[in-house]
C-alpha cells in the first residue's frame, strides 16, 4: 500500500516510522515532513494545510490511505473533500472535529451526553463573562473557544488574572475569532493524564495511557507549550479508573454521535483530570497528541496500518492491541526561547551515536537536513550531510524501560550526546510518576 502522512512534527515521525514497520506497506509519502520523516517516508513539499494541494497528490500518486497529523486540516474538512473524491483518509470528519476546534462544541456535546466535565457557562460578552467570574471567585478557568495553539486556556488564580485572560481573548482578540467566544469553567484539582482511543463510529479500543508535561520549565513551571516530554502507561491510570474512563467518557460519546448520524471515526484524544479517583475530561482532541504518540507508539506491537484501515472501514469489532509491557518515557528537545521567539539554523550534532543505542529512539520534530560546508573535511558525501534545527521543539528522544525510572535514566543518559546551540529540556520528566 501506498500512505499519505500529514504533518511535521515528532508525532508525524513517530507515525512514518511506526507504519513503516507494516507488512502492508510498500510507499510512505510524508507532507511536508521535516528533516527525520525523510529517513523513513518521502518528504513532500506539500503544507499541512494546502486540502487541493494534498488531494491532488493522493489522487494523483493512487494514495490507499492518508493520515492526518495535525488538527488544523481536519478542522478545516479534509476527511470529508477526501471521502467525497474516493479517498480513504483516517481522521474525524469537520463536523466531529469540532470536539476540538470549538470548546463550545465540546463542553455542550459533553453535557449533552451526560460525561463528567468541570461545570461551566458560554459568554459571547467581555462584560457579562467578568460578572459571572466575579460571581464564582477564583480560581477559575477561561477557554478560548477556537483554536489558539494550545495558548488559550488560562487558570486563573486572581479576580484581576481572569479579567485579563477576558480582555486578551475577546476585546485584544489575540486569538482572532477563537475569542469571539469563551468558556468559563470551574477549576478542578487533581491528577493529569492523556486517554487515547481508536474508533471507527461504533467499536471503541482505548490505547495505553500517558501523561504530558506542558510547561517548558521543570517543577511545571513557566508557560505552556506543545508538550515537553510525556511517558506511557501512567500509573495514576489504574484499571478501574481505565473501565471508567471507558464507560463514562468514550461510550456515551461515541454511542451519542453515531445515534445522531455523526460517527466519529479516528484516533480521539481525552484530556483527563482525575479527582477523587473519578475522571473528569478537560478537553478533546481529534488526533493522536504530540508528544504523546512518541511514547505510547514505541509500544504498540500491533500494526498501526491494519487497525487505521478496521477504523476506516467500521471493522474494529474484536480488535484487541497488543502492546510491550516495558514503559517508554520521551523528553523533547527545544530551540532555546521556545515557546516564545527562537532560533533555528543550529547544526544538531550526537544523533548517530544515540542512533546506535539499544532501545533509544529519536524522533525528529523541527528539523531539516542540510549539507556541511565545502571546505569541511568528511570522509563521505554521506557524512556531508547534517541535520539543522528548524522549529521550536526539535528533537524527542525516547527510551523503553522495565520501569519509568529506568526509561528516565537510559534517555537523560542518551540525551547527553546530543548537542545543538541553544538545547533545552526538562530535567524531570518521570519524577511526579516515581514520587506517586
Ligand atoms: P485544555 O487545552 O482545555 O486541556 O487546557 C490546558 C491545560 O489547562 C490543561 O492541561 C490543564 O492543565 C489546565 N486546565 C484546563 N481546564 C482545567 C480545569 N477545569 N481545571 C484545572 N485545570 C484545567
Ligand atoms: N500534547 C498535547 C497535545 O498534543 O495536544
Amino acid at each position: 500500500m501506498k500512505i499519505l502522512v500529514i504533518g511535521s512534527g515528532g508525532r508525524e515521525h513517530c507515525l512514518c516510522w511506526k507504519i513503516a514497520q507494516s507488512k502492508l506497506v510498500e510507499k510512505i509519502y510524508c507532507a511536508p515532513g521535516n528533516g527525520g520523516t525523510s529517513l523513513a517516508a518521502e518528504n513532500i513539499a506539500i503544507d499541512s494545510d494546502d486540502i487541493t494541494g494534498l488531494l491532488k497528490f493522493a489522487k494523483d500518486r493512487a494514495i490507499d490511505l492518508t493520515i492526518v497529523g495535525p488538527e488544523a486540516p481536519l478542522a478545516d474538512g479534509i476527511v470529508d473533500v477526501f471521502i467525497a473524491h474516493g479517498l480513504k483518509i483516517f481522521g474525524p470528519d469537520k463536523e466531529s472535529a469540532k470536539l476540538e476546534s470549538s470548546k463550545v462544541f465540546a463542553k455542550e456535546t459533553m453535557r449533552k451526553y451526560k460525561i463528567p466535565t468541570a461545570d461551566f457557562a458560554v459568554f459571547n460578552e467581555p462584560q457579562a463573562a467578568k460578572k459571572y467570574i466575579k460571581e464564582k471567585g477564583v480560581p477559575i478557568v477561561i477557554k478560548a473557544d477556537g483554536l489558539a495553539a494550545g495558548k488559550g486556556v488560562v487558570v486563573a488564580k486572581t479576580i484581576q488574572e481572569a479579567s485579563d485572560a477576558i480582555d486578551l481573548i475577546m476585546v485584544k482578540k489575540e486569538f482572532g475569532p477563537s475569542g469571539d467566544r469563551v468558556v468559563i469553567e470551574e477549576y478542578l484539582d487533581g491528577q493529569e493524564a492523556s486517554i487515547l482511543a481508536i474508533t471507527d463510529g461504533k467499536n471503541i479500543v482505548l490505547l495505553e495511557s500517558s501523561q504530558d508535561h506542558k510547561c517548558i520549565f521543570d517543577g511545571d513551571k513557566g508557560p505552556n507549550t506543545g508538550g515537553m516530554g510525556a511517558y506511557s502507561p501512567a500509573p495514576l491510570i489504574n484499571q478501574e479508573l481505565s473501565a471508567k474512563i471507558s464507560e463514562k467518557i468514550f461510550k456515551p460519546l461515541i454511542q451519542g454521535l453515531a445515534a445522531e448520524g455523526k460517527p466519529y471515526r479516528g484516533v480521539l484524544y481525552a484530556g483527563i483530570m482525575v479527582k477523587n479517583n473519578e475522571p473528569y475530561v478537560l478537553e478533546f482532541n481529534v488526533r493522536f497528541g504530540d508528544p504523546e504518540a512518541q511514547s505510547i507508539l514505541p509500544k504498540l506491537k500491533s500494526d498501526l496500518i491494519e487497525v487505521m484501515l478496521r477504523a476506516v472501514d467500521g471493522k474494529l469489532e474484536g480488535v484487541k492491541l497488543e502492546w510491550d509491557n516495558r514503559f517508554c518515557l520521551s523528553v523533547v528537545l527545544a530551540s532555546a526561547g521556545y515557546p516564545g521567539d527562537y532560533e533555528t539554523g543550529k547544526v544538531i550534532g550526537g544523533l548517530g551515536v544515540v542512533g546506535q543505542m539499544k532501545d533509544i529512539f529519536i524522533f525528529h520534530a523541527g528539523t531539516k537536513m542540510d549539507q556541511r560546508r565545502k571546505s569541511d573535511k568528511v570522509n563521505s558525501e554521506e557524512e556531508r550531510k547534517v541535520f539543522i534545527t528548524n522549529g521550536g521543539r526539535v528533537l524527542n528522544v525516547c527510551a523503553l524501560g522495565d520501569t519509568i525510572g529506568d526509561a528516565r535514566d537510559k534517555v537523560y543518559g542518551a540525551i547527553k550526546n546530543i548537542f545543538f546551540h541553544g538545547l533545552h529540556y526538562r530535567n524531570d520528566i518521570g519524577n511526579k510518576a516515581l514520587k506517586s
